[in-house]
């Protein structure tokens, strides 16, 4: 039998190439080699977006079908919202009450958090328990594995934390799990900063050809390369990292170009800005079509749900008895 595999992202912004190179591309890997659950965690954006909430439902069907049409197939994975199965919140209440607040709070990720989104009102309690409601996601399904990135790697410690704490009160209920870690490049934004939505520095999956030629020829270069005619450090430059994510025998190129100043940074970012187009066509005109149909997600979305719930409410009746609820 295929090991088990859950993994999720937030709906808060649009997909860009740092999701398709960290973590979809990865995902689309996995799912033949797993049985495979993956999740659009719409509890946990509301966690940091509850103020204005009045995007999030458009931000869900996007990333279904960002998904979708970067490989992931809704036959063989099974795709779906997270508030579409209430088991979460049943499972995220049971372990909430003897999660110590000292877990949480130390919680590194908590802490970068409050300081990156310091703009919202975040010193709430649903925040403070984002990890309880993730431990709850990865148990419901008795995943065995979790495909994330180095960041994630405190919460699925405290998910371990979490399953041994409940397995000691209430009899061996969960198994650990282990993470999938994914070699993530190191993609900055445009602007040669952390890629992030508020910083509005990324390349979004969906973005036309015009987006992407204007967004490239805005990005930060060698700042020491002043004049056409300087020797470059393709070293230090964010355009040539790019470049050898899409194509790896053209970085060299690039590198050896830009030293000898045999290329102007203009020219190399209109070749960048093609190239990206040209990766991203297939995946760009497949969600478009994907997106005139939106009942077909949600029809996709809703199947997923049906999946995952059978798998969450078996769980939840072994939690109940265990936990000695009538
Ligand atoms: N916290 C994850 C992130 O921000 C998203 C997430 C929610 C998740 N639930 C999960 C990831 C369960 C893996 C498993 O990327
Ligand atoms: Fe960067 Fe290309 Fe300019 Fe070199 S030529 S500094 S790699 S943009």
């Amino acid at each position: 039998m295929k090991k088990r595999i859950l993994s999720g992202m937030r709906p808060t912004g649009p997909l860009h190439l740092g999701h398709l190179f960290g973590v979809l591309d990865n995902w689309v890997r996995l799912q033949d080699q797993y049985e495979s659950f993956f999740m659009i965690a719409d509890w946990h954006a509301l966690m940091s977006e509850y103020e204005d909430p009045s995007r999030l439902a458009g931000y869900t069907i996007e990333c279904a079908a960002d998904w979708i049409a970067a490989g992931l197939d809704p036959q063989r994975s099974t795709i779906f919202v997270q508030s579409h199965v209430r088991d979460h919140l049943e499972l995220y209440m049971v372990f909430s009450n003897f999660v110590p607040l000292g877990w949480l709070e130390r919680c590194p990720t908590y802490k970068e958090q409050l300081r990156e989104l310091s703009s919202r009102h975040l010193h709430t309690y649903g925040f403070l328990g984002y990890p309880v409601l993730q431990a709850a996601d990865i148990l419901l399904y008795k995943a065995n594995a979790v495909p994330v990135g180095k960041d994630q790697l405190p919460h699925l410690e405290l998910t371990n934390d979490i399953a041994a704490k409940f397995n000691g009160l209430y009899g061996n209920t969960f198994s650990e799990i282990e993470p999938v870690l994914t070699k993530t490049p190191k993609l900055l934004g445009i602007d040669a900063r952390k890629m992030s939505k508020s910083h509005g520095n990324f390349i979004a999956l969906g973005d036309s050809h015009e987006t992407i030629m204007s967004k490239c020829a805005r990005m930060f270069t060698d700042p020491e390369r002043i004049k056409l005619t300087d020797r470059g450090h393709p070293d230090k430059c964010n355009v040539c990292t790019y470049y050898s994510l899409f194509k790896k025998d053209y970085a060299p190129e690039v590198h050896e170009y830009c030293i000898k100043a045999k290329v102007g940074c203009t020219e190399c970012k209109r070749g960048l800005a093609g190239m990206i187009s040209d990766y991203l066509a297939d995946i760009r005109k497949k969600r478009e079509r994907l997106l005139k149909d939106r009942g077909k997600i949600c029809d996709i979305l809703k199947q997923g749900a049906k999946k995952a719930s059978k798998v969450a409410s078996e769980t939840m009746t072994g939690v109940r008895k265990a936990v000695g609820l009538l």
